[in-house]
């Protein structure tokens, strides 16, 4: 069964109503990478970071997945499909995709402040200042911070080198290592850029056709393309 690659970022999510991060009313406008998303801010001042990822999940859990997450969740019943998100929220597994690599973490769960494999799922929104892993250390985050390594990126290189095709959803292309994944389709294998505004596509060397639409919309008039080409 023919694979799709389907890489995602904020844009994706920008139709439940969650921020982006670099459109112009986006969550790096409103707060400085420096002070929320570095070791150095979670050690200098630990509350701002806790807050920030409180508020954010505390949005979350009042958001649903819109028809782009819906569309990509339904691909499945059609193609071998595997996301790779630079996104934090759940909302591709709550519309029902079974098989998403998270390269940035994930706002539902938490971890031990020493043991990066020792992670935990968070009971609604709230983290507290002092809340403990079974190691005894504090909690943080389970989120990539700038200046930390990406764990998932080789998996999502392996991953990406599978692809028949690559969908890119909603995303930039502005962060590394991230944005390399475009780098690791095969030769030849089409990518599909699906964003309204003009992500960074310069090192794409494959077939690349850009469907200049919210995701919303393009997504799921791309799914269905691609389903009707197959049953062609
Ligand atoms: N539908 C599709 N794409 C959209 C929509 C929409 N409704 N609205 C905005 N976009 C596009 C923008 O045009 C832009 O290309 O989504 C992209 C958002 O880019 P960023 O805000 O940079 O988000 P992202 O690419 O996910 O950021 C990557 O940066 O800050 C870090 O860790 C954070 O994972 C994040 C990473």
């Amino acid at each position: 069964m023919k694979k799709i690659v389907v890489f995602t970022g904020a844009g994706v999510s920008a139709d439940s109503g969650l921020s982006t991060f670099r459109d112009a009313d986006g969550l790096w406008a409103n707060y400085r990478i420096e002070d929320v998303c570095t070791p150095e801010a979670l050690a200098r001042n630990r509350a701002l970071v806790i807050e920030f990822y409180n508020k954010r999940r505390k949005e979350l859990l009042s958001t649903k997945p819109n028809p782009a997450h819906i569309a990509i969740a339904e691909l499945e019943q059609h193609f071998d499909v595997e996301v790779v998100t630079q996104n934090v929220d759940d909302l591709h597994e709550r519309a029902g995709s079974t098989r998403v690599t998270h390269l940035h973490g994930e706002l539902r769960k938490l971890r031990s402040e020493r043991n990066s494999e020792l992670i935990v799922p968070i009971e609604g929104w709230e983290q507290h200042l002092d809340d403990r892993a079974e190691d005894g250390s504090l909690l943080r985050p389970h989120i990539v911070f700038f200046g930390e390594s990406v764990p998932m990126f080789d998996r999502a290189t392996q991953i990406a080198a599978e692809a028949d095709a690559m969908i890119v959803v909603g995303t930039s292309l502005a962060v590394y290592p991230a944005a390399m994944l475009v780098r690791y389709a095969r030769s030849g294998v089409p990518i599909y850029v699906v964003d309204p505004g003009n992500p960074d596509t310069s090192m794409i060397r494959n077939p690349l056709a850009h469907i200049k639409a919210r995701a919303a919309v393009g997504m799921p008039e791309l799914a269905q393309q691609l389903i009707e080409e197959k049953e062609s």
